[in-house]
């Protein structure tokens, strides 16, 4: 595996993705945080960070710890190189930032199968301005003469520009000479040895113990869920709440999905222990809370009625594992999710997360892998207090049904016009107002739902979707025709930032 050491950069994920896709394994660990390097350890990346060499207190790291594994600086991780070796560093004159052309001045293995002045994505405020003894240049751009450089004599390479953001466009070639010419790595990290290796070690770790795992009906439980039942079949139980704040029968038919995937799952019916938790709330974090507070309860006592559960199982993914470390200093830690004391009993039990090694995408492959249908694996995500929060103001079982009407419309119009695919997440919103309509001869004075569909990598940042007109309009009739309540629909046009996906 690749060991990629995370100096603080935005884009350290990235460097993984990269990587992964090539089939190698790697990991990410804060530079202050290094894990063992035992055999399995092929070779490190140095990230990038907004930090300077400069300053006195900047992210070091010792590079005696990696004996003579083959090493690349990335940015920050290149001027680190230089600065630690002896060389010097120093602010630009400029930030540069932007396109570049990469020139190969001398033969290298990192350049095999590059382009000659091949497009590069610079980002960096300071520069290498002298080399020590050890390196020399092996790439310029037209304004930074340091752009690439190699130790004389050891596997050791510095690129000032950043290989993992598309821009570069040759990127990918760049670390793939890395860790597959240079450190040797096979590339044969795919979603079948994941499964099979995943299972192997879970059979082994959990024995005969039986664990219980809640699923929400999205992607990453349900891959958790289907890998551990490969591993240990029916000690996993599993258990499927329905909130009462799902979509349109999503609860029936996610059961039955599930069921069809030979999983052990009770469906719990508590719609109206959820209802009641709510009732006279509108403000938004006072809803997440009686949600999340009732689902820990229901939660509890399910567990509590499987006699002897030694585990709960979860879907957490690598991005809620990895925190880019925060470059304040050495004390800079990973967040810890574990809290002390109060817990209920089902948190007291062992953790066994199954894919939190795994980005989003690998974990869509892996589902496939698993033969789970792409009705699971292709739904959009959807948030844990469900319609609560897209029901602005107070909750009763009457808005949740007219939103489940109006939201079903809209899910099922993009579904049957092949745009649910190109969506990256999308809902109906019930605004707190009426409005004035005229049906037929009679003045209407009903409520309004907005609609609300974003394009969006991870959720992070995204934009409104420019669905077709005609489209909009169609699904605006069929919903003012057939929903009840409801005599005006706008379609929401900002993006995040400054607004939010959800409305509350
Ligand atoms: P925002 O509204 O913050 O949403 O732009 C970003 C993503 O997070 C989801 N979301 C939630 N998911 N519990 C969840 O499990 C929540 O309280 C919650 N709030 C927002 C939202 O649906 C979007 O995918």
């Amino acid at each position: 595996k690749i060991i990629i050491l995370d100096f603080g950069s935005q884009v350290t994920q990235l460097i993984a993705r990269r990587v992964r896709e090539l089939q190698v394994y790697c990991e990410i660990h804060p530079y202050n945080h290094i894990p063992t390097i035992d055999s399995s350890v092929k070779g490190i990346i140095l990230s990038g960070s907004p930090c300077s060499v400069r300053d006195e207190d900047s992210p070091r790291v010792d590079l005696s710890l990696f004996g003579e594994l083959p090493i690349l600086g990335i940015c920050y991780g290149a001027q680190l190189l230089a600065h630690q070796g002896g060389g010097s560093v120093q602010a630009s004159q400029h930030r540069e930032y932007g396109r570049a052309h990469l020139t190969g001045t001398k033969d290298s293995i990192l350049w095999d199968e590059i382009s000659n002045s091949s497009q590069v994505w610079m980002s960096h405020g300071d520069t290498i301005m002298e080399l020590p003894s050890q390196y020399e240049i092996i790439g310029s751009t037209e304004s930074v003469k340091v752009a690439a450089f190699a130790h004389t004599s050891k596997p050791i390479f510095g690129i000032q520009f950043h290989p993992e953001v598309t821009h570069s466009t040759e990127g990918s070639i760049i670390l793939r000479n890395f860790v597959v010419k240079v450190c040797d790595c096979t590339q044969d990290w795919t979603s079948d040895s994941f499964v099979e290796t995943t299972v192997a070690n879970l059979k082994e770790k959990l024995g005969q113990d039986k664990v219980v795992l809640g699923l929400s009906g999205g992607v990453d439980s349900s891959v958790a869920a289907v890998l551990l039942h490969r591993a240990i079949g029916k000690n996993l139980y599993c258990i499927f709440v329905d909130n009462g704040l799902l979509r349109k029968d999503e609860f029936e038919q996610v059961l039955e999905s599930y069921h069809s995937l030979g999983l052990n799952v009770k469906g719990v019916d508590s719609k109206q222990r959820f209802y009641d938790a709510l009732a006279g709330l509108s403000d938004p974090e006072l809803k997440r809370k009686a949600i999340g507070k009732t689902f820990i309860d229901v939660f509890d006592h399910e567990a509590h009625a499987i006699e002897g559960v030694a585990w709960l199982g979860q879907g957490t993914i690598y991005p809620d594992v990895i925190e880019s470390v925060s470059v304040k200093g050495p004390s800079a830690t990973i967040k810890s999710h574990h809290n002390v004391g109060g817990l209920p009993d089902f948190m007291k039990l062992k953790v066994v997360e199954p894919l939190n090694t795994l980005f989003k995408d690998e974990v869509r492959k892996v589902g496939k892998t698993l033969g789970i249908p792409q009705e699971i694996l292709g739904r959009h995500p959807f948030p844990g207090p469900g319609l609560a929060i897209r029901i602005l103001g107070d909750i009763t079982p009457e808005k949740v049904d007219i939103l489940q009407k109006v939201d079903a419309i809209f899910i099922n119009g993009l579904k049957s016009e092949g745009l649910y695919d190109q969506v990256w997440q999308a809902g109906a919103i019930l605004l707190p107002i009426h409005s004035v309509g005229v049906m037929g001869d009679e003045r209407t004075y009903e409520q309004v739902v907005a609609l609300r569909a974003v394009s969006s990598l991870d959720g992070m940042t995204a934009d409104w979707c420019h669905l077709p007109y005609e489209f909009l309009g169609k699904i605006s009739n069929e919903i003012i025709n057939k929903v009840k309540g409801v005599n005006r629909v706008v379609y929401d046009i900002s993006s995040k930032p400054p607004a939010t996906i959800e409305w509350e």
